[in-house]
């Protein structure tokens, strides 16, 4: 039996590898989902849909780090342990407004990086016993190199993969792995706005590879893993040559 708890359970992606560990769940090798996130009606419909594996929900704003610090401890007397957690939440803002308003850029700031950090300091202090236990973080391919449409977003994902690398490294050989996965674009309801090209990835194709991704022996990937190769080489671009090219240095 595998113990699963999903932070930002309302996620359109989360909400898709919620049902893939629901849908492999079987008497030999059963799950029990526990589900946290901000609409409570949502996460009842998620809860509905799951069925008998999920022994518990919440509802509550990750910005109030107390609230989710006692949701979390709640959902630890419930499960005992946590196999894996999943912090799935972020929000990419408006690139513009977060330029000129402090309140919009530490709003985005706040939700995508210290929220997440808070949730894995209480996370890493209760599973600090377990001989074994994952937590799994989406980022975004965004935080490899700031880019004008969205490097406030960029920025807080980017400082997420640091506080990740160094956490994994803390906790290496104790039994806790550390994952990150760091999504490219994905046609969800955070970019319905957003003109769709074929960079877009589907829910249910980033959903599949991340539950695969969580059973490696890879600590960091990138969802689907070509952003590997193509963050390589963005990330490396000397700054003459980045600006020059518009569909990277343009809003
Ligand atoms: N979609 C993309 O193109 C893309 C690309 C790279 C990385 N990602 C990352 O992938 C993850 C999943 O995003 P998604 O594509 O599934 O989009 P989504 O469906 O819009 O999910 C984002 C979730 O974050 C939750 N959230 C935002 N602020 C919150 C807060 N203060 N407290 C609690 N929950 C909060 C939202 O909750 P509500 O339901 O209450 O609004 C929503 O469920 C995010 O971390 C995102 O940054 C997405």
């Amino acid at each position: 039996m595998s113990t699963i708890l999903i932070l930002g359970a309302t996620s359109a992606v989360a909400g898709r590898i919620a049902e893939l560990y629901a849908e492999a769940s079987t008497k030999e090798q059963s799950h029990q989902i526990y589900l946290i996130g901000r609409r409570e009606d949502v996460i009842q419909t998620v809860s509905q849909r799951l069925g008998e594996t999920v022994v518990g929900t919440d509802s509550v704003d990750f910005v109030d780090l107390s609230a989710t610090k006692l949701c979390i401890r709640k959902a630890f007397e419930v499960m005992g342990s946590f196999d894996y957690v999943l912090i799935a939440h972020g929000v990419i803002g408006d690139q513009i407004l977060s330029e000129a308003s402090v309140e919009e850029a530490l709003t985005v700031i706040e939700v995508n990086y210290t929220s997440v950090v808070a949730q894995l300091v209480t996370l890493t202090t209760l599973m600090a016993n377990q001989s074994a236990g994952k937590i799994g973080v989406i980022t975004s391919v965004a935080g490899d190199r700031g880019r004008p449409r969205n490097y406030t977003y960029g920025a807080a994902k980017g400082a997420l993969n640091i506080y990740l690398q160094g956490l994994r490294s803390v906790r290496w050989g104790s039994g806790l792995e550390v994952y990150t996965f760091k999504l490219g674009p994905v046609d969800s309801p955070m970019t319905v706005d957003h003109e769709k090209n074929v960079t877009f990835s589907t829910i249910d194709t980033v959903a599949e590879k991340i539950v695969q991704a969580f059973e490696s022996r890879h600590y960091v990937h990138y969802i689907p893993g070509y952003w590997w190769f193509v963050m390589w080489v963005v990330r490396w671009l000397p700054e003459p040559v980045f600006q020059k090219l518009g569909f990277l240095s343009d809003r």
